[in-house]
């Protein structure tokens, strides 16, 4: 045990009391001693809080509230979601690997598939993520390593079978890793759909708040967490003791929040499907959702998202003029705050396409994505009305 000097004030727990939140553990280091030394020497130091790159007493307390989210045994916090995603891959991918993944992933995810793995060696197939036989196919002619995929897509907002595809990949003895940002644990619990791994972009639902970059990896397989662990020190993308408490804090709200929220685009999304000017109301919870019925009913069976996607009655061009005149939803890149976010992928996410490919992936001419936050479904459909009116 440290032993108590004068010239370190204030760094035992002095009162008799506990705090009731969290403290925001701002240091570097922790004082060793001959425990901590012993774990160095054994683990190198993984299981000890001697270093903040390796562990730190804030970041533990949001990575067990993500765990628990997760019905899991452990989380890992990173910096950021490409960095849990990043690391993640790299860990259980080796040179002359094959990666099956979904075609369709968020774009940075996108370039660390086609630019980054294949530089170290790894092969990188790419299918369809919403056709189950596209999945066997390739699983059955590949023999992957690893199958990477997003449990709802960005912005057709549809669903990943999940618990199909983890059928398939263990039987040719792949690890499953999901991205789980969209979805959200309230949502989808893609390990207890017999994934292997959840990656997660923090910065957005879990966190809530549009204030903090931050990522999550969860996993059962306490070695692999280990594997992982090690990697987010060595590659230093460790989350930092700020970030945690905002993520913690986040989380304290999570499940109301996100309550709130989905209750909200569910009705938001019908009171939309009768609105003149708007062709088209993509949402998992309505009838007639592509994947509405069994996909739906194993992956997302209620609540079904606060992520809404509306199509424009007039095309890309028309869409600009009315996301320009909205007052409530703020137009902004990114996702899972309280206050509603609203994109076009034609010039954020999916400005790189054309407009047929945009088209062939299912990115319709005048889609206008929603992150739907806390202004309550009345506000937001007064807001579009007010919006499509007067963008003539
Ligand atoms: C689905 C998805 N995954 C991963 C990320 C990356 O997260 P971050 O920006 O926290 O690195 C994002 C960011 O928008 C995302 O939408």
């Amino acid at each position: 045990m440290a032993q108590p000097s004068p010239y370190r004030p204030g760094r035992e727990h002095t009162s008799r009391t506990y705090p009731v939140i969290p403290p925001i553990y701002q240091t570097t280091t922790f004082e060793l001693d001959d425990q901590a030394y012993e774990d160095i020497q054994g683990t190198g130091g993984l299981h000890e809080t001697w270093y903040s790159r390796f562990n730190n007493p804030t970041v533990d307390a949001a990575a067990a509230d993500v765990a628990r989210l997760h019905g899991a045994g452990q989380a890992l916090m990173t910096a950021s979601g490409m960095a849990a995603i990043a690391t993640t891959l790299v860990t259980l991918l080796r040179s002359g690997d094959t990666l099956v993944a979904a075609r369709l992933v968020y774009g940075d995810t996108n370039d660390l598939l086609e630019r980054d793995l294949p530089g170290l060696g790894v092969n990188v197939v790419r299918v369809n993520a919403f056709s189950v036989d596209a999945w066997r196919e390739a699983i059955a002619a590949h023999r992957p390593a690893v199958v990477y995929g997003e449990t709802l897509s960005n912005p057709q907002l549809r669903l990943m079978d999940i618990p199909t595809v983890v059928q398939t990949a263990h039987g040719a003895g792949a690890r499953v890793v999901i991205d789980n940002t969209f979805a959200t644990p309230l949502c989808t619990r893609p390990l207890e759909l017999g994934a292997d791994v959840v990656v997660e972009s923090a910065t957005k639902f879990l966190a809530g708040h549009s204030d903090v970059v931050a990522g999550a990896v969860t996993t059962d397989d306490r070695a692999l967490h280990e594997e992982i662990q090690r990697r987010v020190v060595t590659f230093g993308g460790s989350m930092d003791a700020h970030a945690a408490f905002l993520v913690w804090r986040g989380l304290r709200t999570f499940r109301v929040r996100l309550a709130e929220a989905c209750r909200t685009a569910a009705a938001l999304a019908d009171l939309m499907a009768s609105e003149a000017g708007i062709t088209g109301v993509v949402y998992p919870g309505r009838a007639d959702h592509p994947d509405a019925g069994t996909v739906v009913a194993r992956v997302m069976p209620g609540p079904h998202g606060a992520m809404l996607a509306l199509v424009i009655e007039g095309g890309d061009e028309r869409a600009l003029e009315v996301i320009r005149r909205l007052q409530v939803a703020v137009e902004a890149t990114s996702l899972g705050g309280v206050e509603s976010l609203a994109s076009l992928p034609f010039n954020s996410s999916h400005f790189n396409m054309t407009p047929q490919q945009r088209r062939d992936a299912g990115i319709l001419p005048g889609m206008l994505r929603l992150s739907i936050g806390l202004e309550g479904e009345e506000a937001l459909a007064g807001d579009l009305r007010r919006a499509l009116k007067r963008a003539g």
